[in-house]
This record gives C-alpha cells, sequence and structure tokens, in this order.
C-alpha cells in the first residue's frame, strides 16, 4: 500500500476521516489499486505550497464574488460522476461533457484554469487539474463556513470528455430515488453518501427551469402548484421570482434562509417541504431517508463529521493515478 497520512490528529472529522481511508485503502481490492496511489503528501516534494495557494486563490475570487464556491462544488460533482474525477469536466471543443446541455449551467471554469496558470509558472506539469478542481471544492466549502476536510491528491487528468457519456451518469431533478440509489452505487457512493451530498444544496443557485416541473400554466396564463409536496408559501415565492415569462437565465437560492452559508439549513428546508426540487423533497418523503435528513436537520454537527467521509470518497470515484492520464498543461485542452 502506498498510502501515506500526513495530516494531524486534532479535530474529529479527521479522526473520522482516517478511519473511513483505512477502512477504503485497505479493504478494497477493486478500487484500491488506483485511490491507493493517492496520498496527502503527494506535492510535497514537487509542489510544497500547492493547497495554500489553491486555498488564497478560491479566497480571493470568492470574495469578490459570492456565487463562485457553490459553482465550484458542482463542477468536481459533475466531474466525478463522468469518467471519474479526472478533470473530464473540464475539457472544451465540440461533442465534450461540458457541451452536454446537463452541463451547460456549469460555471467556475476561469478559476480552476487560473489556478493552472499559476501553477504552470511555480510547478510546470507536476498538478493535474483534477486536484486543483477537488482542492478548490473542498476550499469553496469551507470558505463558506463549511468544515474544513483533507483530499488526498494525485489524481492524473484524463484524455477523454464525451457529451454522450454525461446523461447516462448525471443524476436528474426528476429521477426517483431509486434511481438516484442506483447511480450513486455505481459510483461507489452509498444512500448515506446520497442524503450527505445532497447537502451540498445549502448554497448556490438555480436556473428557474430546473424546478419547473413543480408547476404549470392554467388557463390564465399564470403558474400554478402542481406538486402537493412543497410548501405553500414557499411555492408561492417560487413562482414570484420565476413567473412564467422569466427571462431563462434568472435563478433562485437553493437554500432560501441562508444562501450563501454551508451549514445544515438544507435539511431544515427539507423538514420543512422547502426542498427546491422534487430530487431534494424526495429525501424528506421516502422513509428510506427521512430518519437520515432528520438527524442532519438537527445536528450540524452530525452533517459535518458525515460530509467529511462523504466528501472524500466522492473526490476519489474512479480516479487516474501512476501512469493512467497525464497532468495537463492546461486545464481545457488535453496535451498535443
Ligand atoms: C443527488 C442529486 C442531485 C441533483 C438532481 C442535482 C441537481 C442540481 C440542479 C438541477 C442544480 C441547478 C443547476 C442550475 O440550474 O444552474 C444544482 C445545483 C447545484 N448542485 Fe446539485 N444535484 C444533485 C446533487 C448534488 C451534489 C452531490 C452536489 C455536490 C456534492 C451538488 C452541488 C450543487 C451545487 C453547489 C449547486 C449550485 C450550483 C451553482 O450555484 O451554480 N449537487 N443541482
Amino acid at each position: 500500500m502506498t498510502f501515506f497520512l500526513s495530516f494531524h490528529f486534532y479535530n474529529p472529522i479527521r479522526v473520522s476521516l482516517m478511519a473511513f481511508l483505512l477502512i477504503v485503502f485497505t479493504s478494497s481490492s477493486s478500487s484500491s489499486s488506483s485511490s491507493s496511489a493517492l496520498s496527502f503528501d503527494f506535492y510535497a516534494a514537487s509542489c510544497p505550497n500547492v493547497e495554500m495557494l489553491v486555498k488564497n486563490a478560491v479566497r480571493s475570487v470568492s470574495s469578490t464574488d459570492s456565487t463562485l464556491p457553490g459553482k465550484l462544488l458542482r463542477l468536481l460533482f459533475h466531474d466525478c460522476m463522468v469518467e471519474g474525477c479526472d478533470g473530464s469536466v473540464l475539457l472544451r471543443g465540440n461533442g465534450t461533457e461540458r457541451t452536454d446541455p446537463a452541463n451547460t449551467s456549469l460555471d467556475g471554469f476561469s478559476v480552476v484554469e487560473s489556478i493552472k496558470q499559476l501553477l504552470e509558472v511555480l510547478c510546470p506539469g507536476t498538478v493535474s487539474c483534477a486536484d486543483i478542481l477537488a482542492l478548490a471544492a473542498r476550499d469553496a466549502v469551507e470558505m463558506t463556513g463549511g468544515p474544513s476536510v483533507e483530499v488526498p491528491m494525485g489524481r492524473r487528468d484524463g484524455r477523454v470528455s464525451s457529451a454522450s457519456s454525461v446523461r447516462s451518469n448525471i443524476v436528474d431533478t426528476s429521477f426517483t430515488l431509486d434511481q438516484m440509489i442506483q447511480l450513486f452505487n455505481s459510483k461507489g457512493l452509498s444512500l448515506d453518501d446520497l442524503v450527505t451530498l445532497s447537502g451540498a444544496h445549502t448554497i448556490g443557485s438555480a436556473h428557474c427551469s430546473a424546478f419547473s416541473d413543480r408547476f404549470e400554466e392554467d388557463s390564465n396564463g399564470k403558474l400554478k402548484l402542481i406538486d402537493g409536496s412543497l410548501d405553500k408559501n414557499y411555492a408561492a415565492q417560487l413562482m414570484n421570482q420565476c413567473p412564467v415569462d422569466a427571462n431563462e437565465s434568472t435563478t433562485v437560492s437553493n437554500d432560501p434562509e441562508t444562501a450563501f452559508v454551508f451549514d445544515n439549513q438544507y435539511y431544515r428546508n427539507l423538514v420543512a417541504s422547502k426542498g427546491l426540487f422534487q430530487s431534494d423533497s424526495v429525501l424528506f418523503s421516502d422513509k428510506r431517508t427521512r430518519e437520515q435528513v432528520e438527524k442532519l436537520a438537527e445536528s450540524q454537527e452530525s452533517f459535518f463529521g458525515r460530509w467529511g467521509e462523504s466528501f472524500m470518497k466522492l473526490t476519489v470515484v474512479d480516479v487516474k493515478t501512476g501512469n493512467e492520464g497525464e497532468i495537463r498543461r492546461e486545464c481545457n485542452v488535453i496535451n498535443g
């Protein structure tokens, strides 16, 4: 096992991560061959300041644009679900992942690009775009008040990015709980991980079209609520923000209460029937996940503890390591 642990045990989240890592990296023969080549001190000799640089960059851009943390976090999610966490979502060009309609609302690419440009000056050809994205998403959570977690490094960048792989690997708000469970399971993510990672919707925003299936236009050209699982006042607020003739670029906050704070308000919203997407609401209405939602709604500490574990699992989905893939020189194009 080539897994090195370099963090200190002063924090309960880190301790639980350690326990998780020991299990994952020693017991799973199918995934350990790649993920075990990751390590916490992967860049200790080759680019020792990488984590500080990424953190400073994310802090700097977030202080001038409060929407960036949400964008970076979602970008990582969409990267990891398709071809694994290999930066494939960052590639530009005809027919790449980012051209698929499920990805056209993604943003935050330029932040990753800028960090890469800086790192290419300081540590040329060393740090993968996939690692930069994982760190940036981790820092985005911390920047908005969420837990500080460690993520191992050493991901390699993929050379394949195809729009045709997106649909079957990205969850849609119309999915049933069973469909979401199945997709998450196929990435090694459990039901608990699904509920915990959905807590990412405590920050960020969504276009009106992302939840318009909960309303329909009546004969007077006004919207009416057709999804009875949604709180009536919240629904009225949404219809006000997203009327029939809303501009297609109009967005609403995922979390109407504390839009820019990474906290457990998302779960309290679910309990109050204020989940924005059908796929959020179902986590409270289905008895398989209700108990966990209630637990996380009651305790932010529990959410933060679980987040550390689930986020770690997300960042190592199907990673490429060793001689696989490459270290891109630019994040939006494969090396020539
Ligand atoms: C489980 C099923 C999930 C579904 C169906 C879903 C769907 C969506 C949709 C439709 C949006 C709005 C996009 C837009 O209109 O611009 C969104 C936003 C977002 N999602 Fe999810 N998502 C899911 C899970 C996750 C997970 C696991 C994460 C991260 C770990 C995540 C992070 C985010 C973030 C941060 C935003 C806000 C993006 C922004 O502000 O630009 N989502 N999600």
